[in-house]
């Protein structure tokens, strides 16, 4: 991989417009106006902003649920397009994705092993015994038991689903990570487990994070840098720990100040 885990130009999402079956015009949204961000090779990145900013859209593009409607994308050095069209196994081995609701990210039907059985297969192509030694990797890396790949999602919960998210996420080697709010479904005390996991599991394995989040404790915990999003902009980029002491834009300010456990003395 050459350049930085992820170079976004530029990059635009509207949804609807056009005329509805009845003729009438549909209404306009612009989620992601011409957002320009980057997150360097090992970096976190953190993107903040209140409900409706647009961070969900932009995480979803990053990781091809959504077609941008202009703008370029560089995944690991590699325009965004030609890595799809280049196949699901090189795209899926470059970028991963963990979403908030861990238990509903899971499928109900499969077993663990099911579950981290299909990248390790469709994406990487390993054999059985590969496969199954892959396994063992991912489950020790996320501190999970073994007996685990017998259970279903259900039976777990849910910060040990998110462990398996996480696990899935990592099954294929990708380097580059977008969580979108990935423990904020959590209770508090299980959130700083989870925090403290992905830092270690960044630091083993040299990840680079696009980590979405509107809690601010949590940014400042297992961020580098901080994008503010602010209806459907980028509004301020800064190092988290500048970003908590000194926010520059007006919407930032407020941001902060409204979080009392940040908030500087
Ligand atoms: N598929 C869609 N169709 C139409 N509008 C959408 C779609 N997805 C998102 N939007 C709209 O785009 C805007 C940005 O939504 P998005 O989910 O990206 O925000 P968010 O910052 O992730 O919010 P939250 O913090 O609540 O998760 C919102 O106005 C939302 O209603
Ligand atoms: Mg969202």
């Amino acid at each position: 991989m050459t350049g930085a885990a992820i170079q976004v130009r530029d990059l635009s999402k509207t949804f609807g417009g056009g005329r509805n079956l009845f003729g009438k015009a549909r209404h306009e949204i612009e989620a992601v106006k011409a957002v320009s961000l980057h997150v360097a090779r090992g970096e976190t990145l953190a993107i903040v902003g209140e409900s409706g900013s647009g961070k969900s859209t932009l995480a979803r593009m990053l990781v091809g649920l959504e077609e941008p409607t202009s703008g370029s994308m560089l995944i690991g050095g590699r325009d965004a397009g030609a890595l799809r069209r280049s196949g699901p196994r090189a795209f899926g081995r470059t970028i991963q994705y963990v979403f908030q609701d861990p238990v509903a990210s899971l499928n109900p039907r499969k077993t663990i092993r099911e579950i981290l059985d299909t990248p390790l297969t469709r994406l990487c192509g390993y054999e059985a015994p590969r496969r199954r030694a892959r396994m063992q990797e991912l489950l020790h890396a996320v501190q999970m038991p073994e007996d685990t790949l017998s259970r279903y999602p259900h039976e777990f919960s849910g910060g040990q689903a998110q462990r398996i998210a996480i696990a899935r996420a990592l099954a294929t080697e990708a380097e580059i990570i977008v969580l979108d709010e990935p423990v904020s479904a959590l209770d508090v005390s299980i959130q700083a487990q989870v925090l403290l996991l992905l830092r270690d599991l960044k630091n083993r394995f040299g990840l680079s994070y696009l980590f979405i989040s509107h809690d601010l404790a949590v940014v400042e915990a297992i961020s580098d840098r901080v994008a503010v999003m602010y209806f459907g902009e980028v509004v301020e980029t800064a190092p988290a720990a500048r970003l908590f002491t000194d926010p520059e834009h007006a919407y930032t300010r407020r941001l902060v100040a409204s979080a009392p456990r940040i908030r500087k003395e």
